[in-house]
């Protein structure tokens, strides 16, 4: 990880710190989140404090600061969705998992997200689980879902 962080940071001035978002789109795209030790390489790079770097990172929804779980669970949040109840859906799987949006649970067997329109939304509400669609989404059928990954044991 810390090569291709090095070789990422490269691309990228020492000066500019216009380049900030940009490092970080590109270091999330790679390692999928934002991990302490890359928020301080970018520091270190752009000699802005890490805290600073943290503290816009956050600002965006966009980035994660943990891993992303075995079950990655995208639940969408447009506004078909919305009117649907993916809302209840969410509380469902916040309360079973205990994690919120950007989380990833400690077994390391979920994390959570929350995304815009899908393109789905005759099926609403929609939900993900690593890319799969779950459609006309009840509770009863959210928890049986859950369940059935929490028992999936990892490859
Ligand atoms: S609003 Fe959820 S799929 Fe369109």
């Amino acid at each position: 990880m810390e090569k291709k962080l090095k070789e990422l940071l490269e691309k990228y001035s020492h000066t500019s710190r216009d380049s900030l978002i940009p490092i970080l789109q590109d270091v999330h795209d790679e390692l999928g989140y934002l991990s302490e030790e890359s928020l301080s390489a970018i520091g270190k790079h752009l000699n802005v404090p890490t805290s600073k770097i943290y503290g816009l990172a956050t600002f965006y929804n966009q980035f994660r600061f943990q891993p992303k779980g075995k079950n990655h669970i995208r639940v969408c949040h447009g506004s078909s969705c919305h009117l649907m109840g993916t809302v209840t859906l969410l509380e469902v799987i916040e309360k079973i998992l205990k994690i919120k949006p950007g989380q990833t649970s400690r077994d390391g067997k979920f994390s959570l997200e929350v995304v815009s329109c899908v393109g789905a939304c005759a099926q609403s509400p929609v939900i993900s689980i690593n890319g799969k669609p779950y459609g006309k989404l009840t509770t009863e059928r959210l928890e049986q879902i859950i369940e059935e990954q929490s028992s999936i044991e990892p490859a």
